[in-house]
């Protein structure tokens, strides 16, 4: 037996992952079940050797769902999480629109799996923003031995964080360079094909991006509410992958090979650190794999206490995909939930 689950979204770049990440760690699933706007009613998608006809969320009935795994953008969680949460189903949620509410668990499971247990409030589990999610599994290992106070970070962010046709328009604005014809952005708000753009999101009144907020707020959340973070978040003409430029002071002393050390140990981490031509990941690297991959650990001598690293992590599975999933499996491992179908 086995858990009946939902993907919402399942067309979109965080859907498709997700089904493929649910297949390849065969999540213990008795029913899946694909779905999306009514756009899409029919549509295939692979679910590992299997193929799902996706269904229009509208005319879904969620009675015997166990757990429904939504991305589909806030707008569509707002309306239906609720719904679905009111129908029984624990709903692990990709969007921003639950991710700061006092009653709705925020949870990277390598750093707080326990919060997962605060979901029965509401029904709904936030995954947090992509760029967040690598950061946490990387500062986490960090605090425990070191206690962070302050992290300063630039992203390079892939355009695929962005959904499917933001993908699209970094292909149509790059064929368009090679063959000399006009450029007119549409979802980015300059071009993106050989440039890069120093705004994710809208601007809030302070001068920082919501994007920026937003890594501010959830590393509070999910990791401590002490720590000071300041962000500059950026788009680059990357198809999968984001980066991370990051300086950490700490408030006790750690050297370069104690944080190496300290993050070869740590869950969800690999160092890949040669300080030779190419001894570091890049984004391309990182796509396809489920691993927070460090590079470039150094001191930081202008502070005291001081680190410099580089991040880098796939964001359509840690930063999206794989992290719901592992949320799910911290639900079956912890026994927070119990099958519908098992139980009847
Ligand atoms: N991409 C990332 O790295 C990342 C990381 C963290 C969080 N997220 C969040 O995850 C969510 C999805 O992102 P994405 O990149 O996968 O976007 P996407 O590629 O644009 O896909 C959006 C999905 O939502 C579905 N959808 C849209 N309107 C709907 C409606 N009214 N009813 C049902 N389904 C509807 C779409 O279905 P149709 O195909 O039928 O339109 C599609 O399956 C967003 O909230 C995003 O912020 C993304």
């Amino acid at each position: 037996m086995g858990y009946s689950v939902a993907v919402v979204g399942a067309t979109g770049n965080v859907g498709r992952e997700m089904l493929g990440v649910l297949a390849e760690r065969a999540f213990p699933a008795a029913e899946m079940v694909a779905l999306a706007s009514r756009r899409s009613q029919g549509v295939e998608v692979s679910y590992g050797e299997r193929t799902l006809k996706v269904k229009a969320l509208e005319h879904f009935d969620f009675a015997g769902v166990d757990i429904c795994l939504m991305s589909a953008g806030s707008a569509v969680s707002k309306e239906w999480s609720p719904k679905i949460a009111a129908a029984g189903a624990v709903v692990i949620d990709n969007s921003s629109c639950w991710r700061y509410d006092a009653d709705v668990p925020l949870v990277v499971p390598e750093v707080n799996a326990e919060a997962a247990a605060g979901f029965r409030k509401r029904g709904i589990i936030a995954n947090p923003n992509c760029s967040t999610a690598q950061l946490v599994v990387a500062l986490k290992p960090l605090h425990d031995r070191a206690r962070i106070r302050r992290v300063v970070v630039a992203t390079y962010q892939s355009v695929s964080g962005a959904g499917k046709e933001a993908m699209e328009e970094l292909f149509s604005q790059t064929k368009s360079v090679f063959q000399i014809d006009e450029i007119v952005p549409k979802k980015f708000p300059k071009r993106i094909a050989f440039n890069v753009i120093p705004q994710i999101d809208v601007f809030i009144e302070d001068g920082y991006t919501r994007e920026e907020w937003k890594m501010v707020v959830e590393t509070k959340k999910i990791l401590d509410p002490k720590i000071k973070l300041v962000a500059t978040c950026v788009r680059v003409p990357v198809f999968i992958g984001h980066s991370e430029a990051v300086n950490i002071e700490f408030e006790n002393p750690i050297t370069a090979e104690e944080a190496r050390e300290v993050l070869r140990n740590a869950p969800g981490c690999i160092v890949i650190d040669k300080r030779e031509s190419g001894g570091y990941v890049t984004p391309y690297e990182s796509a396809g794999e489920d691993a927070t991959y460090i590079s470039r650990i150094r001191e930081d001598a202008t502070v005291e206490n001081g680190l410099a690293l580089w991040i880098v992590s796939d964001n359509l599975r840690k930063g999206a995909a794989l992290n719901a999933i592992q949320i799910a499996e911290c639900l079956v491992k912890r026994k927070l939930i119990t099958a519908k179908q098992k139980a009847a």
